[in-house]
C-alpha cells in the first residue's frame, strides 16, 4: 500500500520527539505568583474556594516568595487584605504606609531584594467598605477621575515600601498616565507599570472575591469591560501602552483567549494574561474529586494561554508549574 508523504504522526512517536518539536514551552522564569497577604493572622489560612491557596501573615509571605526565588519564576504579586474595621468609603488603608499591602511589600523586598521582581496590586476594591475598585460620587456611582487621583497616592506609597512595579487592575481611564507621572514626579522613575490593560467583568473572580473578603454587594459592568467585546481589548491595550505601561495585561485568560492573540499581535510591549482565581478553581476542585488531573490539566490551561500570545502567565499554581514544566 502506498502512503502519502505526509505523516503528521511521525512527529508524535516517542515523547523525546514530542519535546523537540513542541511549538509551545513553557518556562519558570515567565509565571507569575499572586499572593494574598491577610492583616491581622496569626497563622496562614486556607482559603475555601481556592484549594492549595492561602492568604499569608507577613511571616509565611516572606517564606513563600524565598520559595518562589528558589523555584525559578518571574515574580511575586501581593495583593493586601486588611481588618474588617480598617475599611473606609475612600479604602485610606490602600494607600497608609502601614497598611497590610505596604507592609507586605516591605517584608517581601527585605526577604528577596532585587532577586525577585515584586508586583503590587494598585487597586481600592479590597480597602473600601463598598467593595467597589473607587471612591463613589453623591450618585453613588465611581469617580473616575477622583479615584485615580487615589491611585497615584497608592502607587507613591507601594514605590516607597519597595515594590518594582505597581499594577493598577481599576479600569478607571487615564488611570496608567496619571499614575505614571505621580512615580517620576515622586523620584520612582524606576518603578514599572503592569498595567491590568484589558480586563473583563468576569464571573470567574468569584473565589477571589472571598480570598480578599470582599463587601461588594452588585457588579463592576461600568468599569470593567463587556465580555462579549474583542475589538475593545486592542483598544484598552493600545491607550495603556501609549499612557506609558511597561507591560500590559490580558484578564482573564483561558475564556478570552481571542482577545489575548489579538493584544499579544499589536502590542510593543510584553503581554501578560491572568489565569484568574475562578479559572484555578475550577480545574482544582474536579481534581479533588478525581474528575480531572490537576497537573495535566493546570499545565495546559498554562500552556494554551502561552500559546495564544502570553510572554509572561500570573496563575496561582506558579510554583507547582515551575516544577512540573522543567
Ligand atoms: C481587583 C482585582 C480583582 C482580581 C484581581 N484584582 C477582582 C475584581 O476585579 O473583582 C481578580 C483576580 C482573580 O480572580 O484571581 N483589584
Amino acid at each position: 500500500m502506498t502512503t502519502l508523504a505526509r505523516r503528521p504522526r511521525r512527529l508524535r512517536t516517542t515523547p523525546a520527539i514530542r519535546r523537540l518539536v513542541a511549538e509551545t514551552r513553557v518556562h519558570p522564569a515567565q509565571l507569575l505568583l499572586p499572593v494574598f497577604i491577610a492583616d491581622g493572622l496569626s497563622e496562614a489560612r486556607p482559603i475555601g474556594s481556592m484549594p492549595g491557596v492561602v492568604q499569608h501573615t507577613l511571616d509565611s509571605v516572606r517564606a513563600e516568595a524565598a520559595a518562589a526565588v528558589a523555584a525559578g519564576i518571574g515574580g511575586i504579586v501581593l495583593f493586601g487584605v486588611p481588618e474588617e474595621d480598617d475599611k473606609d468609603a475612600t479604602g485610606s488603608a490602600g494607600y497608609a504606609a502601614d497598611g497590610i499591602l505596604n507592609r507586605a511589600i516591605a517584608a517581601v523586598r527585605a526577604e528577596v531584594g532585587d532577586d525577585l521582581p515584586i508586583i503590587a496590586d494598585t487597586c481600592l476594591d479590597e480597602f473600601t467598605d463598598h467593595g467597589h475598585c473607587g471612591v463613589l460620587d453623591a450618585a453613588g456611582r465611581v469617580d473616575n477621575d477622583a479615584t485615580v487621583e487615589l491611585y497615584v497616592r497608592q502607587a507613591v506609597s507601594q514605590a516607597q515600601a519597595g515594590a518594582h512595579f505597581v499594577s493598577p487592575s481599576g479600569m478607571m481611564d487615564g488611570q496608567v498616565a496619571a499614575i505614571r507621572a505621580g512615580l517620576d514626579v515622586a523620584g520612582h522613575a524606576e518603578v514599572g507599570i503592569l498595567a491590568y490593560a484589558v480586563k473583563y467583568a468576569s464571573a470567574f473572580y468569584g473565589p477571589f472575591r472571598e480570598a480578599v473578603g470582599s463587601s461588594l454587594v452588585g457588579d463592576r459592568r461600568t468599569y470593567q469591560q463587556d465580555p462579549a467585546n474583542r475589538r475593545e481589548g486592542r483598544l484598552e491595550a493600545a491607550l495603556d501602552e501609549l499612557e506609558g505601561a511597561d507591560l500590559v495585561m490580558v484578564k482573564p485568560a483561558s475564556h478570552y483567549l481571542d482577545v489575548l492573540a489579538d493584544v499579544a499581535a499589536w502590542s510593543r510591549v510584553p503581554v501578560a494574561a491572568y489565569q484568574v482565581s475562578g479559572e484555578y478553581a475550577m480545574i482544582a476542585a474536579a481534581a479533588e474529586r478525581g474528575w480531572i488531573d490537576r497537573q495535566a490539566a493546570l499545565t495546559e490551561a498554562v500552556t494554551s494561554i502561552v500559546r495564544a500570545g502570553a510572554d509572561i502567565v500570573l496563575t496561582y499554581a506558579a510554583l507547582e508549574l515551575a516544577g512540573w514544566v522543567k
